[in-house]
């Protein structure tokens, strides 16, 4: 046996691949939810939204667009997916997280076809501390594999031979995110005065994907992220956090404010896209994931997105006569690549039209 050595003042090295600049390192820690001014991310019941109860409905809707305005970020619940599929998704989630790397690895994301395992995502150039698992929609049965509803930009799915049941409760788990989704962007189309359904037509072919994120505990959470700062570049993101541990957190106010992880709710956040199409009253939000030393973290956000052949532009009939829009159309698809490949990093300038 080796000698045991005091425990060592200082905090344990990290791979440099890992670590953040210096400016950008984590301040606020995973566990806080409350901004200096002693603000927090809206929670808003859903089942308000579907009631017959006229007040109630505009009351939520409300509610929502007021999340949407100032946030970019709120919770809901009474969201209707089962707890059951919640706690299956979770259970499925680290059984596969937790094989050997090899395994893993068997069903490895490649950049130019598939879906599947990958271990060294970058944001902002540095790595993530985190292994992520990406799946698409199933494949129409009814159409030949290289329809266009069948092909997607990302490729096709590929599934691990362990846990077993894993394919099937992650198929379970797409159906039940495209019905909140849909519910969800209602609500918002509801509260920006237009139709529930204005986005419905872009969505018969969506190009919405689930990603399972892991994260384990770090020896040094004040050195790296899960996933350095950034913007959602697609219109909705749905995130099923951990039911206790925190760590996604987003930038108000030139502070950053984690959000509350609950067992009964999901977080929803608007992305780039939804930034257009709402001719920028509301702004997609820059958010963050820090780590921990001693829990690890699960998440799972369903990326719910326009079809690839979506241009997407400012709705008509937010403009008010005469004004001018302030983005020109972008193609969903072409974006999407880009920002992929990095060269829409950072969402803004670049699709915005100066006046
Ligand atoms: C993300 O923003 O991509 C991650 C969300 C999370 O882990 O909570
Ligand atoms: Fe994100």
């Amino acid at each position: 046996m080796g000698v045991q050595l005091p425990p060592s003042a200082e905090p344990a090295a990290i791979d440099s691949c890992f670590i953040i600049p210096e400016e950008h390192r984590p301040k606020t820690a995973h566990n806080e939810y409350i901004s200096s001014r002693g603000e927090e991310v809206p929670v808003i019941d859903l089942e308000h939204l579907r009631s017959e109860d006229d007040g109630r409905r505009r009351r939520a809707i409300a509610a929502i667009g007021d999340a949407c305005e100032h946030w970019g970020f709120f919770q809901v619940t009474n969201h209707g997916v089962p707890p059951a599929l919640i706690d299956e998704v979770k259970a499925q989630a680290r059984r596969f997280f937790e094989l050997p790397l090899e395994e893993k690895r068997r069903v490895r994301r490649t950049f130019e076809n598939v879906y599947g395992y990958y271990e060294s995502e970058l944001t902002k150039n540095v790595r993530d501390w985190k292994e992520l698992f990406d799946y698409g929609p199933k494949p129409r049965p009814d159409l030949r594999d290289d329809a266009p509803e069948n092909v997607t930009l990302d490729g096709h799915n590929q599934w691990p031979e362990a846990p077993p049941g894993f394919r099937a409760t992650m198929e379970n788990w797409f159906s039940a995110m495209e019905r909140l989704g849909r519910d969800v962007l209602h609500g918002i189309s509801a509260s920006l005065g237009l139709p529930p359904t204005e986005f419905d037509p872009h969505y018969a072919n969506h190009s919405s994907f689930v990603r399972l994120n892991y994260y384990r505990p770090c020896p040094n959470p004040a050195l790296t992220l899960g996933v350095n700062r950034h913007y959602d570049a697609g219109a909705l993101t749905i995130v099923g956090q951990d039911g206790e541990v925190g760590g996604l957190q987003v930038q108000k106010g030139g502070e950053w404010v984690g959000i509350e992880p609950r067992r009964d709710a999901f977080v929803i956040n608007i992305g780039d896209m939804m930034q257009v199409w709402s001719n920028g009253k509301y702004k997609s939000p820059l958010h963050r994931v820090v780590v921990n030393e001693s829990r690890a973290r699960f998440s799972v956000p369903f990326f719910y997105n326009p079809a690839y052949s979506t241009d997407v532009a400012p709705v008509p009939q937010l403009l008010s006569a005469g004004q001018q829009p302030a983005y020109r159309p972008i193609n969903w698809g072409d974006f999407r690549s880009k920002r992929a490949k990095g060269d829409y990093a950072d969402f803004g300038e670049e699709v915005q039209i100066a006046h």
